[in-house]
C-alpha cells in the first residue's frame, strides 16, 4: 500500500488535483482485469469531496459539472473521450446510506465492468460493498479555512 499526502490551498487546487488524477488512471491490461476503477472519497462535511470530483470529471472530458448527488444518490455521466476504453463516470453520494440500504440493480456488474469509473463520496459508509482494494482519498480541514490535507491511499 502506498500513501501520498497533498496540501491544497484553494478549491481550484483541489479541482486541479482531481483533474490530474483522472489523467493518470491506469487502464493497462492488468488493471482492466480488476474491473471498474473505484475511488472512495472520505472526510468530513465540506472538506472538498465534490470539488475534487468536479476536477476529476473535467479530466475525463465530461462537460457537465457534477453537483453533489446527495438527493439522488447516484449520477451517471457518459465519457465521450474514449481514452482507455472508459465509457461511464459514476458519482455516488453515500452520506445517507448504509451498506444494507444501498440497493442498486446489478451493482456487481457495475463494479466488475472495466469501462466504469466510480467515485463514491462517503465511501466509508458503504465499504462492505466496495472492493477491498478500492483506492481511498481522505480529505481533512487544516489550519487555514482554504487549506485541505488530501491523503491518497493506493
Ligand atoms: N482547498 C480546498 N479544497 C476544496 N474545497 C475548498 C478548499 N478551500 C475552500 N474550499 C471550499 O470548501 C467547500 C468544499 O465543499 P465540497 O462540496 O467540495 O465538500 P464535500 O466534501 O463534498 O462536502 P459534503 O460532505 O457536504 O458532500 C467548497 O465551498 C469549496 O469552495
Ligand atoms: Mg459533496
Amino acid at each position: 500500500m502506498e500513501n501520498i499526502e497533498i496540501l491544497t490551498r484553494s478549491a481550484k487546487e483541489t479541482k486541479k488535483l482531481g483533474e490530474k488524477l483522472a489523467h493518470e488512471i491506469d487502464r493497462s491490461p492488468t488493471s482492466i482485469k480488476r474491473g471498474a476503477i473505484i475511488i472512495s472519497l472520505e472526510g468530513e462535511l465540506g472538506s472538498g469531496k465534490t470539488t475534487f470530483t468536479q476536477g476529476f470529471a473535467k479530466g475525463l472530458g465530461i462537460k457537465e459539472n457534477p453537483r453533489s448527488p446527495t438527493f439522488v444518490i447516484m449520477r451517471i455521466y457518459s465519457v465521450r473521450r474514449k481514452a482507455y476504453g472508459v465509457r461511464q463516470f459514476i458519482h455516488i453520494d453515500a452520506y445517507r446510506l448504509k451498506s444494507k440500504g444501498f440497493k442498486v440493480l446489478n451493482w456487481r456488474d457495475f463494479i466488475r465492468d472495466p469501462k466504469n469509473i466510480i467515485l463514491v463520496e462517503w465511501g466509508d459508509k458503504i465499504k462492505n460493498i466496495l472492493p477491498k482494494n478500492a483506492m481511498r482519498i481522505i480529505f481533512k480541514h487544516i489550519r487555514h479555512h482554504e487549506h485541505r490535507l488530501i491523503k491518497i491511499i493506493i
